[in-house]
């Protein structure tokens, strides 16, 4: 990342330049210019060696425009939280915030359980979110998606993430929204999106979601 000018071209796009409140003199801003290609923290919200999220996941970070890489965040080793750990971070907490610190962007892509978000999912979340002052999820431009095998996609689960990652001050791209429900052969084992509407969808979404990202990079500066 190099610091820009206000009139700093990132990745092609010139939100910057369109804005008469950024150009303004009596309020010069730097803004960040971040060189590609963006990093984006994948956070699977299911454990299960069989997840149809994870199948998703793969299946997104195929159909993502160029200049979008991505990685997986981990939190299957964290232990349950309790604030007694406040004091002293055990390493495999450190690591999970330096993963979730180093990305540009971060991707949910969950079940529902029991109509909110899964447990482990949440527990990650916290563990992310203290000590208290220094919570990670701030400023983070993030997507939500998610797929079930019933009918409404993981609507209700995403909906209680999202309360989460919106008291914790992440940056949500709140459209479009994608609730997949599942069937089965949807996403093959190359990563390939059996059916061609749900590709071009998934596609769409993904293309949003880079869109958004550098908006709210651009418009952010990140400290
Ligand atoms: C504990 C539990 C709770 C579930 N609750 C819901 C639910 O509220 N809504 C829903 O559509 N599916 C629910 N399901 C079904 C999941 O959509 C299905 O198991 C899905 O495959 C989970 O995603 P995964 O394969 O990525 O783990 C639930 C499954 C489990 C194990």
């Amino acid at each position: 990342m190099v610091t820009g000018s206000v009139f700093g071209l990132i990745a092609g796009y010139s939100l910057a330049k369109r804005s008469p409140w950024v150009q303004s003199e009596r309020m010069k801003i730097d803004i960040i210019e971040h060189e590609g290609p963006y990093q984006v923290g994948v956070i699977i919200g299911s454990l299960s060696k069989e997840s149809i999220n994870r199948r998703l996941a793969n299946a997104l970070t195929g159909l993502a425009p160029e200049g979008f890489e991505f990685f997986e965040i981990s939190y299957a080793d964290l232990p349950l939280y309790n604030r007694d750990f406040d004091a002293d971070y055990p390493q495999v907490a450190l690591d999970f915030k330096d993963a979730v610190a180093s990305a540009d962007a971060l991707l949910f892509v969950t079940p529902e359980y029991n109509r909110s978000l899964p447990g482990a999912l949440k527990n990650a979340i916290d563990w992310g979110s203290r000590p208290w002052g220094q919570n990670v999820w701030a400023h983070k431009p993030v997507g939500v998606i998610g797929a079930s095998s019933g009918a409404i996609g993981t609507a209700v689960g995403q909906q209680s993430l999202r309360s989460t990652l919106s008291f914790l001050n992440a940056r949500q791209m709140s459209a479009p929204e994608a609730y997949i429900q599942y069937t089965p052969g949807l996403v093959d084992d190359e990563g390939r999106v059996t059916n061609p509407g749900t590709e071009d969808f998934l596609r769409q979404f993904m293309t949003a979601f880079a869109e958004y990202t550098v908006r709210v990079l651009t418009v952010i500066p990140q400290s």
